[in-house]
């Protein structure tokens, strides 16, 4: 199973990096699969540490994905690392073992600690169109300009119905982002 999730990492300098990622869950397992080149990759390398955050504040996704990657985070508990103030509940791992991979290496990971925050919300689906959307945001140099407009179109109903406020601000951020990059003189170019 994968659950999408936010992966913090620290940087060379201390500082927290964000990335939304999937995670796979085997057995109890998580197993991250960055994608090269990335600095969650890089980090990982470098330290061997990571934590797993899970929130129902869409933003997070769709922020890190449109140059707004400043979410507040404390200090981890029981690894050096970092954790979103925003998180529900969290993991904190230790990598145990690397499966390199030229394109995408395998991170099996062990968790050394786990908290919960603040109890589950329930579905919305909203918040889930906004993450369908952010991976398609992070697929844009690889996907169809009409294939991203349908999508956006159908998942765009379940946000007119159903979004609070940070999944309408989310939202905005992505279609801003998909309409700055189809505006790009080469198709490509806007950032
Ligand atoms: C829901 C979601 C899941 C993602 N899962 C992955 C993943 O498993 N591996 C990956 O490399 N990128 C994934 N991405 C894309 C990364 O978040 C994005 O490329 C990000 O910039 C990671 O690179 P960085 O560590 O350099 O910031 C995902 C994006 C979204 C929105």
């Amino acid at each position: 199973m994968i659950i999408e999730s936010i992966i913090t990492t620290l940087n060379a300098d201390g500082t927290a990096h964000i990335a939304p990622m999937g995670v796979t869950w085997r057995d109890g397992t998580p197993i991250l699969a960055p994608f090269r080149p990335s600095t969650t990759l890089e980090n990982l390398m470098r330290t061997g540490r990571a934590a797993i955050n899970h929130t129902d504040d869409v933003r997070i996704f769709a922020g890190s994905l449109t140059g707004r990657a400043n979410w507040p985070v404390r200090p981890a508990h029981k690894i050096e690392g970092a954790v979103l103030e925003a998180a529900i509940s969290h993991e904190e791992l230790i990598v145990d073992r690397v499966e390199q991979d030229e394109l995408r290496p395998r991170f099996f990971c062990r968790i050394v600690h786990r908290a919960t925050h603040a109890p589950f919300a329930g579905f919305n689906r909203a918040q889930a169109a906004v993450i369908e959307a952010a991976i398609l945001v992070s697929r844009l140099h690889m996907l169809a300009r009409d294939k991203i407009e349908r999508e956006i179109a159908y998942l765009q109903i379940a946000v007119d119905k159903t979004a609070g406020p940070r999944e309408r601000e989310a939202w905005d951020w992505l279609v801003e982002r998909i309409a700055a990059f189809h505006a790009g003189s080469d198709g490509r170019a806007a950032s």
